[in-house]
């Protein structure tokens, strides 16, 4: 008799779904498995006003075939210049579920983020006044700062100031990389939870570097050591509710990662239900796998866990693609390097 694991029909709470061509080939790739997903805003140009995330949101369900289902959770790009009441009118029509900060300069499509904290003080009040995460991308971007370095160094420099300076604040650490991310949020309250990506439970740096460059484990923030590594999949697998499933799933055409100066992303949407499954169940740890992928994400952001339910079953390797075509040109799908045995239905 084969082995099956039913949960909740999972979210992911950080995906990257693009725009045109790619979005649209990308798109059935998430909502195959899952029911909700935050909408990463990191367009070109970004997503930054409540009637801009309308309008995406409008362009990512028109490009959803109609025979599945899938509900966009919107995002905001917070910038210098974001107007409070944008944000709490957008919040309050139910538009967008979460505001996004990325540090000027951290990562793709980043130009038009934060440098100076103070101006966006008066946002991130009123962000604690009616209870709107702040979704964290949690690099410094300082040139003296090494890459290895930049999760560690902004938890001491920017995240913690930035949350004693503003209480109530809820924030998600996005796919935290480090111990130091495990840690500081093992030492907070409900308010702080953390991301954690499909491929960071399976990289470490060495895949990326070791016997040639390899181009499609480059992503932001960059893979760590093989004992941070162990930090996240204890933390995934621990069955700690401010842990959650958060993939990045970052499409970069092919030529856009095979290239001088490669772009960062993996991109995981297709097979991380079966990655993950392998992974927990590696841990021992099976029985943690719905809180992960299903419960923990839906408590933080105060929504209801899904109703509907996802079947894994296990048994002969699972083939997957290499890429995905889109108009674009073709999208590599992240390789786990290990054989993949429990299948969704
Ligand atoms: O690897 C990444 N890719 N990290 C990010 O923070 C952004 C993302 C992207 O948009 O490609
Ligand atoms: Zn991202």
């Amino acid at each position: 008799m084969s082995e099956t694991l039913t949960i909740p029909r999972p979210d992911d709470w950080h995906l990257h779904l693009r725009d045109g061509a790619v979005l649209q080939a990308v798109l059935p790739e998430t909502a195959r498995h899952f029911a909700r997903a935050i909408i990463m805003p990191n367009l070109v140009p970004p997503v930054i006003t409540g009637a801009d995330a309308a309008a995406y949101r409008d362009r990512i369900l028109a490009a959803l075939p109609s025979d599945m289902s899938f509900e966009p959770l919107m995002t905001l790009y917070l910038t210098e210049n974001t107007d409070p009441s944008d944000v709490a009118a957008a919040q309050a029509s139910g538009l967008i579920k979460a505001v996004k900060l990325y540090p000027a300069g951290a990562t793709t499509n980043s130009a038009s983020g934060v440098r100076d904290f103070d101006k966006v003080r008066g946002v991130l009040e009123k962000m604690a006044e009616i209870g709107l995460p702040l979704c964290v991308h949690g690099e410094v971007t300082d040139a003296e700062i090494d890459i290895f370095d930049r999760e560690a160094v902004f938890i001491d420099r920017v995240l913690d100031p930035l949350r004693r300076a503003t209480p109530g604040l809820r924030v998600v650490m996005e796919h935290i990389t480090t111990r130091d991310g495990v840690d500081y949020v093992k030492a907070h309250d409900e308010a702080l939870g953390a991301t954690i990506t499909t491929h960071h439970l399976v990289i470490n740096r060495n895949h990326i570097l070791v016997g040639g460059i390899r181009p499609h484990y480059y992503c932001l923030p960059v893979a760590k050591r093989e004992e941070h590594r162990l930090a996240l999949r204890a933390a995934a697998t621990s069955g700690d509710k401010r842990f959650f499933l958060g993939t990045d799933s970052a499409p970069h055409t092919d030529p856009n990662k095979e290239s001088a100066c490669g772009c960062a992303g993996c991109f995981t949407a297709t097979n991380t239900l079966s990655i993950l499954a392998e992974v927990f169940e590696q841990e021992g740890a099976l029985d943690h796998l719905s809180g992960f992928v299903s419960e923990h994400g839906p408590a933080f952001y105060g929504l209801p866990v899904n109703a509907d339910t996802l079947t894994l079953t296990k048994g002969a390797a699972v083939p997957y693609p290499d890429k995905i075509d889109t108009d674009d040109g073709p999208v590599t799908l992240f390789d786990p390097q290990m054989p993949l045995h429990w299948r969704v239905s």
